[in-house]
Formats: structure tokens, C-alpha cells, sequence
């Protein structure tokens, strides 16, 4: 058995979403804090007769596995730049909400990416690295570096930025899954509002801090209105106390920013209602990039 390797990629959530505006392309311009949280899919990967593609998923069925996987799609991605089809056979471990607006299928397509590269002694650019990220989907390119990013465009352009102090987070994702599509399409196609910078004020001058007193999610109302479950979970947070408050993306899932992972846990201590519970903290760059790792075989056996 040839050796496998294994990479880690965490989710995000988004500290600050902004719409500002519909592209021709059909897409909406964004400005956006994406935000790397410790909760991690785990992605194997083994080598493979040529044009063999195997993808098992843990649980099974917590998302498909078939052509629309992203997973797929970035190892099919890596064909059409290499114009060759070297095989793998991949195992994901999922632990990232399914449509739970946390990037969790952006998360493996960029785990792919990277697994992939180094499977197949690729040793591609990291600007074609990016470029595929960003034809897989808007979130896609964060993923590969993780931390705390500004992102702009559809969301797929990320300006690195510095690492933010080890906030807590507490996460409650409700029992639905929210399509990410469905709610751009419910936005309100303008007059989109004046943008308002006072949210980056303390992080573009190279300080560390968000004054979270301005930042919010443009998405945060349509989703809970279309999904009464996600604003239900939103109001029980934001009675909790936290710095901050508001959905992850598109939703379903809600979080509270608190100023440690001990007071996360603390306001969690009790809590209840018919969502998943998490407690997690902000990760900084170091922490949150996707590496790629050798397989222990002692752990994950002959999987
Ligand atoms: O890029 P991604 O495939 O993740 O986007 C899913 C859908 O969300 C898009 O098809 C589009 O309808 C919507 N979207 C958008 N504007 C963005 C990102 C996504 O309208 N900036």
C-alpha cells in the first residue's frame, strides 16, 4: 500500500458581510471579514491507477460524492490544467456544517487542491492554485491560506490580514441547510447603502481589532426571515451576551463572538433547543493553514 496523506482544513465564519452591489456576471460584490474557527474536515488521500477517482465520505451521505462534489470538481479541475488524469482515492471526514454557511465544501475543494498537488507531484503555483480556488467557488481561495481575510469581489479576491487576539466562538447550527444561492436571490436588488469602513478602521492600520459595534451580515435578515429557525437560534445567542453576534454567511449557522473560548463555554453551559452546539476559537494564520501531512498509518489504519 503506497503511502497516503492527510490535510486539515478549518472552517470560517464571517465577522462582516457587506453587499455592495450586483456584478453582470449575475453575482454580488461583497466586502467581507472571513474569519478561520477551529473546526476541521479531514481529507485523505491515496494514490491511484491513472484516471480513478474514489471519494468515501464519513458519515455517509452527509454530502454526495458523485460529480457535483467539490472535492471532484477540484481533482477534475487539476486534470484540465495538467492534461493528464493521475488517480486518487480520497476519504473526507465531515465535521463543517453542511450548508451551514461555514465554507465547509469550500473547505475541502481547497483541501483538495493542496492534498492533490502534493499526491501527484504537481508542484504548482500558488497564483494557479488560486486561480482554480476561484473557479471552484467564490469562497474557495481563503481556504487556502485561512486566519483572518478581507475579501472582496464575489469574495474570491482575500487580502491577507493580521491575526486577531484567540477570540472564543460559540456556534449554533440549526437543522436546516440554507442555499447559498436561493439567498442572494432573495436580496433586495438595491439601492444598495453607502459602504461604511468604520469596521476595518482598526485592522487595515495594521492593528489587530474590529470595532464590532459596526460590523454586521447584509445576508442576516433574508435568511432569517426565509428560515425562522436560523432566527430563532440568532435571538438565543444574542440573549447570551456575546461581543458580537449575527449568521455565517448565507446561514444556517449563527455564532456569538466572546473574548475568550472559557466565557464561549461558559454561555453555552445549559443552552437548549433543537441545534448542534459548538465552542471554538478564532484561529490565527499559523494555526488555521491547510497542511498537508503524511498518513499515520497506526491512526487511520488501511482506510
Ligand atoms: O461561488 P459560489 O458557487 O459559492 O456561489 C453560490 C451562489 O451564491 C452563486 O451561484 C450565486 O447565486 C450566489 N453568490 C452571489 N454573489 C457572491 C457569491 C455567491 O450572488 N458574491
Amino acid at each position: 500500500m503506497p503511502d497516503g496523506l492527510i490535510v486539515r482544513v478549518p472552517a470560517k465564519i464571517n465577522l462582516h458581510l457587506e453587499v455592495v452591489g450586483r456584478r453582470s456576471d449575475g453575482y454580488h460584490e461583497l466586502r467581507t471579514l472571513f474569519q478561520s474557527v477551529d473546526l476541521r474536515d479531514t481529507l485523505w488521500g491515496w494514490p491511484a491507477e491513472e484516471g480513478r477517482l474514489d471519494l468515501e465520505i464519513e458519515p455517509e451521505g452527509s454530502v454526495g460524492s458523485g460529480s457535483d462534489n467539490l472535492i471532484v470538481r477540484a481533482a477534475r479541475a487539476l486534470w484540465r490544467e495538467i492534461g493528464r488524469r493521475p488517480g486518487a482515492r480520497l476519504k473526507l471526514e465531515k465535521r463543517i456544517p453542511v450548508g451551514g454557511g461555514m465554507g465547509g465544501g469550500s473547505a475541502d475543494a481547497a483541501g483538495a487542491l493542496i492534498l492533490l498537488d502534493r499526491l501527484w507531484s504537481l508542484d504548482l503555483l500558488p497564483s494557479d492554485l488560486c486561480r482554480l480556488a476561484a473557479e471552484l467557488g467564490s469562497d474557495v481561495p481563503f481556504f487556502l491560506h485561512g486566519g483572518l481575510g478581507f475579501g472582496v469581489g464575489r469574495g474570491e479576491e482575500v487580502l491577507p490580514l493580521d491575526d486577531l487576539p484567540p477570540f472564543g466562538v460559540l456556534l449554533l447550527v440549526p437543522p436546516v441547510e440554507v442555499s447559498t444561492a436561493e439567498v442572494f436571490s432573495r436580496l433586495q436588488p438595491g439601492p444598495w447603502k453607502r459602504q461604511d469602513d468604520r469596521v476595518y478602521a482598526g485592522i487595515t492600520d495594521g492593528t489587530p481589532a474590529i470595532e464590532w459595534s459596526a460590523a454586521f451580515n447584509d445576508l442576516e435578515r433574508v435568511v432569517c426571515e426565509g428560515w425562522p429557525l436560523v432566527g430563532e437560534a440568532l435571538e438565543c445567542v444574542k440573549r447570551l451576551g456575546p461581543v458580537f453576534s449575527t449568521v455565517s454567511g448565507s446561514g444556517a449557522t449563527v455564532f456569538g463572538v466572546f473574548d475568550s473560548v472559557d466565557m464561549a463555554a461558559q454561555a453555552a453551559v445549559g443552552l437548549e433547543g433543537q441545534w448542534r452546539i459548538e465552542v471554538v476559537r478564532m484561529l490565527g494564520r499559523t494555526g488555521a493553514r491547510p497542511e498537508v501531512v503524511l498518513e499515520n498509518r497506526r491512526e487511520c489504519g488501511n482506510n
